[in-house]
Formats: structure tokens, C-alpha cells, sequence
């Protein structure tokens, strides 16, 4: 299977710290954040990878990413997208480098070291996602379970204001070809954006999306307060010294 990174958009819920960088380019804390997608996909086995970025530092990214080796990446390609069109959007780039092929998807302010490897090898058709408890699940896209099988997700939410379940829809999908399909015939929501959540809906409406729980630690790092805990909890696993260490600094 290929792997798609999709890492987009202008990162405005990070001003100031995007004004000069792309928001992907940002540390968590001793690698560049999107060295965690990237690596997520090389340990499922992904070896060709697509990256999706926009905005003016665009040109950035080979600096940091070069020819994908360091990271383990056999054949690394880009894509530019022009405008802050929504995820999906953003996929829609990628279908010549899918060339009809299933495709795992993660985006670029997604950090995890959860394994994906067993779901990316069993996966044939359909569509997939990957979900996890959250204490603020009013940020995120969240499944609405039947409530005659709670193992059926009948709908996703995008960021509902009451939220019908604890879970977030993390950043992190399995697609098949007919994804491409899909994308062509949604419209754009309220913001103006191509959501990946219309994209999940149609799969459920299909009766073809399933989902798993995602084990290990997970967070976007997409706000001040996320990509704090992510850096807090990187720096924790590599130094494998708890937080409180660092207080003989303060
Ligand atoms: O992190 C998981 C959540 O990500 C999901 O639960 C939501 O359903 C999904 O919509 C998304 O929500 P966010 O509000 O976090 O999306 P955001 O606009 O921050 O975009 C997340 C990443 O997607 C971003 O780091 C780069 C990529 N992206 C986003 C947009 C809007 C693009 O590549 N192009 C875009 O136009």
C-alpha cells in the first residue's frame, strides 16, 4: 500500500508561530513534526509516500524531508495545493500516485506511536479509521454509534457541539481507490472546505467504513495546548525521565 501525508494549510491556530514556517516544520521535540507521520507509515510497511503541503514555505519541506531516506522512505514524491481547500481536497492530489491502489492516509499534525501494520496488511476494500477516547472529543470528527449495535458507527460528526460519543476520529485513514470517486462528488461545508469527514460519511452510507482503536499515545499538535502535550510526551519517551525532572529548572 502507498501512504499519503497530507500537510497542508496555513496553521493560522498557530500564529505567530507559523508566520515564518510551515506548521509541520515546527518541533516536536527533537524532530520536525512531520518526521511523525512519516515514520508512523515506514513502520506499517509504507515505503512510498506522498507529501501534500501549500503556503508559502512550501519550498521548506525538501530541506527538511530531502529524498525520504533518513526517514526510510524508498520513493518520496510531493504535491502543492493551492488554496486551504480542506483534507480532502488535499487528498484529491494524490490519485495519479495512488494509481488505483488502496492508499493509508495520516495527516501531518498527527503524532502516534500506536502500530498500524496488522490493519494496513489486512486491509482490502472499503475505508477504515482509527479511533480514540478524548477528553474534548467537540474538537475532532466523532462516530455516532447505533445504539442497537454499539459496534456500528452510523454517522460522523465534524467538531459537533455535543458530542454523541467520548471518541475522536484521529487523523489516519485506509482508503480504496474509489475514495478518488467520493472526493469528486462532495461539496464544500459551511467553511468552505473539502471535509474528510463527507468523504467517511459516504463510505458509511455504503455500509463500507469500519474502525479500530487506536493503542499507544495519539494528539494532534495543531493548537498551542496539543502540540505542547505532544512535545511533553515525546520528550518523556525519549528521555524516558517524567516531566517533573525538568522542574529542578524552574
Ligand atoms: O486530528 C484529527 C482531526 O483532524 C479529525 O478528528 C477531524 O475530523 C479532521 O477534520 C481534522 O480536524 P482539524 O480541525 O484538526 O483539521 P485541520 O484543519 O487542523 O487540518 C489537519 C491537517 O490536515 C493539517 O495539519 C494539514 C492537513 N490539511 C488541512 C487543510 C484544511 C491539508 O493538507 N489541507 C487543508 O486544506
Amino acid at each position: 500500500m502507498k501512504g499519503v501525508v497530507l500537510a497542508g494549510g496555513l496553521g493560522t491556530r498557530l500564529y505567530p508561530l507559523t508566520y515564518a514556517t510551515n506548521k509541520h516544520l515546527l518541533p516536536v521535540y527533537d524532530k520536525p513534526m512531520i518526521f511523525y507521520p512519516i515514520t508512523t507509515l515506514v513502520q506499517a510497511g509504507i515505503k512510498e509516500i506522498m507529501v501534500v503541503t501549500g503556503g508559502p514555505h512550501a519550498g521548506d519541506f525538501i530541506a527538511v524531508l530531502k529524498n525520504g531516506r533518513e526517514l526510510g522512505v524508498k520513493h518520496l514524491e510531493y504535491a502543492y495545493q493551492e488554496r486551504e481547500g480542506g483534507i480532502a481536497e488535499a487528498l484529491s492530489l494524490c490519485e495519479d500516485f495512488a494509481d488505483g491502489g488502496n492508499i493509508a492516509v495520516i495527516l501531518g499534525d498527527n503524532t502516534t506511536d500506536a502500530d498500524i501494520s496488522e490493519a494496513v496488511a489486512s486491509f482490502t476494500s472499503g475505508a477504515m479509521v482509527f479511533l480514540r477516547p478524548v477528553p474534548d472529543p467537540e474538537r475532532f470528527g466523532v462516530p455516532v454509534f447505533d445504539p442497537q449495535d454499539p459496534t456500528r458507527i452510523i454517522a460522523i460528526e465534524e467538531k459537533p457541539a455535543q458530542p454523541k460519543s467520548r471518541y475522536a476520529v484521529t487523523g489516519l485513514y485506509l482508503y480504496d481507490h474509489r475514495v478518488f470517486d467520493i472526493i469528486r462528488n462532495i461539496k464544500p461545508s459551511a467553511r468552505g472546505e473539502l471535509e474528510i469527514t463527507d468523504v467517511n460519511n459516504a463510505y458509511i452510507a455504503m455500509g463500507e467504513l469500519r474502525w479500530a482503536e487506536l493503542g499507544g499515545f495519539w494528539s494532534d499538535a495543531g493548537t498551542f495546548e496539543s502540540l505542547f502535550r505532544a512535545n511533553a510526551y515525546w520528550a518523556q519517551k525519549k528521555t524516558k525521565r517524567p516531566c517533573e525532572d525538568f522542574s529542578a529548572y524552574l
